[in-house]
């Protein structure tokens, strides 16, 4: 762990940032854990306030309150260690009061995908914090940069690559995922730095890029990094972790990977969903899943069509109901038996990458 980066005035320790997990996987208590140890913890803008007795009643309200907590959480473990991030993703309805209600709750960074944040900067303007896009194109990085210097006269302070790999929110077609010819996260990140290095001449300054998707692994860690990327972020490996904020049977949904089949669930947001195949995965290969109510979360939702409601099957899956819920999961799922510690992950993965 020799290096320290500086994000601005902010400083991790070690080349990793946690990726969000919504709903509920991601909180203050595994963001708290990696940050302890010197990463990016990030907190899931998603429903942050599932488990409020008004949540039903009054998302926002409930969701801007659990935020506070889990902020405040997240703060508590890390002692002032690492940087503190929300994954807000662009397909939800108020996504700029949300991104403000973080703003309100203190955090260090923004991390916006599902979609391209193009107005984030509009949002955060006069705030002292950090803003990154997740992108799984060069054309998307090209895009949103142009847009915000255009508009904006600014940059990204970082920027997330997720490959086909990853879990959650794909941005690649069902084709591409399934006979494997989406081009390679290292791929995209060949293709994507001549176009960061337009925006580092014009800003003169570094923009770090992280690369997620089955980076779960020293020895890929250690060749992105060669690559030429600052380090990555991980989500699948830190889910069967004795800090992650789901339920112990979403966790443990994440042992003994070789059980496990994996499948595509197109998604209300819009995107196809890497996911670990279960009763809701194969109830949806035959048809709908009418949702038993709406809170009218995101934009591109349409309650009276919808296949299946994402809110309601991510959050029975953050619950541990592992049949009804729905289990996102990237392509590598860990090897273990048994749960592990945050910081026995973090030694396996970075320990000595320099
Ligand atoms: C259970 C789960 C939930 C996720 N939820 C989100 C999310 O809400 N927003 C988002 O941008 N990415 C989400 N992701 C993607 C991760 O943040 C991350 O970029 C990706 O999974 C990294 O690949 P890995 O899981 O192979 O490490 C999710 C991934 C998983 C496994």
């Amino acid at each position: 762990m020799a290096r320290t980066f500086n994000l601005k005035l902010k400083q991790m320790d070690i080349p990793l940032i946690q990726g969000g997990m919504g709903v509920g996987i991601s909180l203050g208590n595994l963001a708290g854990a990696v940050m302890q140890e010197g990463g990016m913890g990030v907190i899931s803008l998603a429903h942050p306030g599932y488990r409020d007795p008004d949540f039903m009643k009054d998302p926002f309200l409930a969701n801007s309150k659990g935020l506070k907590e889990e902020v405040a959480k997240a703060r508590n473990i890390s002692q002032g260690k690492g940087i503190l991030a929300v994954n807000a993703m662009c397909a939800i309805n108020r996504y700029d009061e949300y991104v403000k209600a973080a703003l309100d709750a203190g955090v260090d960074a923004i991390i916006s995908g599902a979609g391209l944040p193009l107005s984030l900067p509009a949002i955060t303007q006069g705030h002292d914090v950090l803003i990154a896009p997740i992108v799984s194109s060069a054309k998307a990085a090209q895009l949103l940069l142009k847009s915000w210097d255009r508009h904006y006269n600014c940059t990204a302070d970082f920027i997330v690559i997720e490959g086909p790999d990853a879990g959650g929110h794909l941005g690649f077609k069902p084709e591409e995922l399934l006979e494997h010819t989406a081009k390679s996260v290292l791929d995209i990140l060949e293709e994507t730095k001549p176009i960061i290095q337009e925006y580092e001449d014009k800003y003169d300054r570094i923009i770090p890029i992280y690369i997620a998707g089955g980076m779960n692994t020293k020895e890929k860690i250690q060749e992105a990094i060669h690559h030429g990327a600052s380090g990555v972020q991980v989500a699948t490996s830190f889910i069967p972790t004795i800090e992650c904020d789901a339920d112990i049977k979403f966790k443990e949904m994440f042992l003994n990977h070789n059980q496990k089949e994996l499948t595509l669930i197109k998604s209300p947001v819009g995107y196809y969903g890497r996911a670990i195949a279960n009763p809701l995965s194969k109830q949806l290969e035959q048809g709908r899943v009418a949702p038993t109510y709406c809170l009218n979360c995101i934009k591109p939702c349409d309650f009276k069509v919808t296949p299946f409601c994402i809110t309601e099957a991510l959050i029975q899956a953050a619950k541990g109901n592992t049949e009804k819920g729905l289990i996102f999961s990237g392509m590598t799922i860990p090897t273990q038996t048994k749960l592990r510690h945050v910081k026995e992950v973090i030694e396996d993965l970075v320990g000595e990458v320099k």
